[in-house]
């Protein structure tokens, strides 16, 4: 597997060489249950202790604000159906979030709906962005809860967040965001973020999957999530998965600390890749072409199925996505795509590259050779190709 060029890292990211460092000892002799009296399982519980600090300082919150959890799905289940229940208290069912949240997000409130919540969905527009103008719109005196992703995961646009988190602060609304593409790609400090609930994952950003963290304002009191043991304050039970949290802290750590480097290597490559794509004939960039990371972009290719494109980048040794990796392997159009306003023809044939810190220009080369020929291929097999050459332009719904 070693010849793979790897171009979806929104997907998830291989496992860097110093988190793999910092976790072999917690997969080897260091082995004891950090709830354990002894020295093995003290050992455990001070890893865990200095990974929640380690973050902390990384993140610029209070340690006790952590909550180690099996990843971004596993937290945004909680926050949601915590805040929702929080809000419920106090009389307040309305809940206001997106069209284009991560399924994480969009599942719970669908069964939040069915147990007598309302929700808002906020438009996301051609460009992917919400408006905090809509946000201001849509609050009711029942409003009791505000759920918004900081980078969506499909087409890298960035959200607000700051901004719709102080009007919710105003409102005296709760506030989750998702952070799991944010974190390692844009700035991050919590303190300005003004979200009482933030979702991390780790396997994003070069840590192993099944851990992540679920960031709590400490003014907040949330209900317990998994009950049993006393593991993280009683909220989250469950034996620590200490090699992934010791792991996770030293891939937080790196990833905020090499945002800035990481970005400054990848803005000439992200600019080479959308000028030559973007000479290709009947294509579109998705979603706002400056307000986005510089690790995701996403294209529409007129007259492609983006499962065949998938299919013959792999067999050239290139690994991309279409839409997310938990919708791929579905017939149905990204809802990312369709909330932009592309019909499902043209949501079909998209295609999303995802670069990490160790993308190289000659990894972005090869791509930009072989890509126009499979395009070229796919389309004199398409039926439908002649007929799209000859229009004047994608027609937005
Ligand atoms: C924005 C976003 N939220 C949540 C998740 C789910 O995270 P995990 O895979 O850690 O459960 C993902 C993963 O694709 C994501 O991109």
């Amino acid at each position: 597997m070693s010849n793979i060029i790897y171009l979806d890292n929104a997907a998830t990211t291989r496992i860097s060489s110093t988190v793999r460092e910092v976790m072999e000892p917690y997969l080897d002799n260091l082995y004891g249950n950090a709830s354990s009296l002894y020295s093995l399982g003290r050992e455990s519980a001070r890893a865990i202790h200095k990974a929640r600090m380690d973050i902390a300082e990384a993140l610029n919150c209070d340690p006790c604000e952590i909550y180690f959890t099996s990843g971004g799905s596993e937290s945004n289940n909680w926050a949601v159906k915590s805040a929702a229940a929080l809000a419920a208290k106090s009389g307040k069912k309305h809940i206001i979030s997106s069209e284009f949240e991560h399924h994480a997000v969009l599942h719970v409130l669908q069964a939040l709906e069915k147990q007598g919540f309302e929700v808002t969905y906020l438009p996301v527009y051609e460009n992917g962005i919400v408006r905090v103008s809509d946000l201001e719109k849509a609050f009711r005196p029942d409003t009791g809860f505000c759920t918004l992703m900081h980078v969506n995961n499909e087409i890298g646009t960035i959200q607000p967040v700051s901004d719709i988190g102080a009007l919710c602060k105003a409102h005296g609304i709760l506030f989750h965001s998702d952070a799991v593409q944010a974190l390692g790609s844009v700035k991050f400090d919590i303190s300005v973020l003004n979200a009482d609930l933030l979702s991390l994952s780790g396997h994003k950003i070069h840590a192993p999957k099944g851990i992540g963290a679920l960031c709590v304002n400490n003014k907040i009191r949330l209900p317990p999530y998994i009950v049993g043991g006393a593991q993280e304050s009683g909220l989250r039970a469950g034996t620590e998965n200490v090699a992934g949290i010791v792991g996770f802290a030293k891939a937080v750590q790196e990833a905020v600390s090499g945002t800035e480097a990481k970005n400054s290597k990848l803005l000439p490559l992200k600019e080479k890749l959308c000028k030559e794509i973007m000479k290709l004939e009947k294509v579109h960039l998705n979603g706002d072409p400056e307000q986005r990371v510089v690790t995701n972009l996403n294209f529409s290719f007129e007259g492609i199925e983006g499962e065949s494109l998938l299919l013959m980048l792999d067999m050239a040794g290139i690994c991309c996505s279409s839409g997310s990796a938990c919708t791929s392997g579905s017939l149905d159009p990204s809802h990312v795509l369709l909330a932009l306003g592309l019909p499902h023809e043209i949501a079909h044939g998209s295609l999303r590259i995802s670069m990490s810190q160790y993308t190289t220009e000659a990894e972005i080369d090869k791509l930009l050779e072989v890509l126009p020929g499979i395009i070229n291929k796919l389309r004199i097999m398409s039926p439908l190709w002649e007929r799209i050459k000859n229009q004047c332009s994608i027609q937005k719904k």
